[in-house]
């Protein structure tokens, strides 16, 4: 399976740390953002990496992370041009994806989750995963019934069926391109992830898995800030001085209070 780290987006809710950088690249405590989601796939055993970015900052990029040799991994970039959606990714990553399946994951999405069995396992359609939150209606919302079937799923909905959030982490079957490239941009002027969902949904192709461990999207001042502390407080991320170790595997959390 090849994967995709979508690192593009103005980063407007972040200026104005985001007018000189790119969101992906500021610091989470100690490391620049996009580890982490880098960290995330190459735990699940994906190394063939394509890294989509903004024009602004692309060569920074570049500098930080290279041909992807040091993290024993592949690195191929594009650019996204303009912030014209998620679904655009398989768009832009026509040629790399080729004829294979696909993972992607959100540059600002932070997880202590192993995605390594959905991975090995994953047989087609498309899954998307589902993490319990106090407030979905930032983010898409799945409705998943008792028994595991997904019945519906919603960009930012003002009235959420459920409290389980859309996480930024996807995995599609070689059609997803081919559906991308048949989506009609939303009210928003763009290329919803959740559109695409809803193909496979109609399709009876589409699977959700509920998350272990924690999620962060850290693309707000205040959900950065919690990133941080959560990542210093559990000595998560990369250690780059030896093997790449990854230091996902923490059962309990330590959280500073309110989170
Ligand atoms: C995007 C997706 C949303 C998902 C979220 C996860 O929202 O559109 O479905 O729940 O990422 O981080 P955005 O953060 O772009 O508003």
């Amino acid at each position: 399976m090849k994967g995709i780290i979508l690192a593009g987006g103005s980063g407007t809710r972040l200026h104005p740390l985001t007018k000189v950088t790119s969101k992906q690249l500021l610091p989470v405590y100690n490391q620049p953002m996009i580890y982490f989601p880098l960290q995330t796939l190459l735990k699940a055993g994906i190394k063939d990496i394509l890294i989509i970015v903004s024009p602004d900052h692309s060569g920074d990029f570049v500098n930080l992370l290279g041909s992807g040799r040091q993290f024993g991994a592949r690195f191929a970039y594009e650019v996204q041009d303009a912030p014209e959606g998620l679904a655009q990714a398989f768009i832009i990553g026509e040629e790399f994806i080729g004829k294979d399946d696909v993972a992607m994951i959100l540059g600002d999405n932070i997880f202590t989750h192993d995605f390594t069995s959905a991975v090995q396992n994953f047989k087609g359609g498309a899954t998307v995963f589902a993490k319990q939150v106090p407030d979905p209606e930032r983010f898409g919302v799945i409705d998943i019934a008792t028994d595991g079937k997904v019945l519906s799923i919603e960009e930012k909905p003002e009235q959420p069926k459920s409290n389980l959030a859309q996480v930024g982490f996807y995995m599609y079957d070689n059609k997803v391109i081919q559906h991308a490239k048949n989506l009609k941009p939303s009210k928003r002027g763009e290329l919803e992830i959740v559109d695409l969902a809803n193909i496979y949904l109609e399709q009876g192709l589409l699977n959700a898995e509920v998350l272990q461990g924690d999620w962060i999207d850290a693309g707000t001042f205040e959900s950065l800030y919690k990133a941080s502390t959560i990542v210093r407080e559990n000595n998560l991320g990369m250690n780059l001085e030896g093997d790449l170790k990854v230091q996902f595997e923490v059962q309990d959390v330590k959280k500073p209070a309110g989170i």
